[in-house]
């Protein structure tokens, strides 16, 4: 290969990695959000540990009318605790800023269980 057909061999691999990088990023599966946000470091899907369960959290909120809204702006910019007398970290001291996108889709699976 002479330096001009690698360069491009380069560049090409660089578009495929990017390609895939932005694929997996659109997808923005919840459990891998949930990963990357420790959400599971003090939820648990069923037994309230450090924080209400998200199957409790379902239950409490899943027909009153606005609470994905409200929740998903709790999640992003915080807000005052409805559980007890500690409210969640806000998103810096989890695991970095969540977008309204993935706050949407975070909150719409906590909603679900
Ligand atoms: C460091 C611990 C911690 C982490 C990490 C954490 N939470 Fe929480 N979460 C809490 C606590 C404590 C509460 C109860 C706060 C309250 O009384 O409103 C809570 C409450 C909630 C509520 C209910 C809020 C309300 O107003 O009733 C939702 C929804 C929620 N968490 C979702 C998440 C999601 C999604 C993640 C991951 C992005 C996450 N939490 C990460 C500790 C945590």
């Amino acid at each position: 290969m002479n330096a001009a057909s690698s360069q491009f061999f380069a560049a090409n691999l660089l578009v495929v990695l990017l390609t895939a990088h932005g694929a997996a990023l659109a997808q923005s599966e919840p459990t891998a959000l949930v990963d990357q946000q420790h959400c599971m470091f003090c939820h648990t899907r069923d037994a309230p540990f450090l924080a209400p369960s998200f199957q409790q959290i379902a239950e409490r909120y899943r027909d009153v009318p606005g609470a994905q809204a409200m929740l998903e702006h709790k999640l992003r910019v915080g807000g005052k605790a409805h559980w007890g007398d500690t409210a969640m970290p806000l998103p810096p001291d989890r695991g970095g800023p969540i977008t309204r996108d993935d706050a949407h889709i975070l909150i719409q699976w906590v909603l679900s269980q």
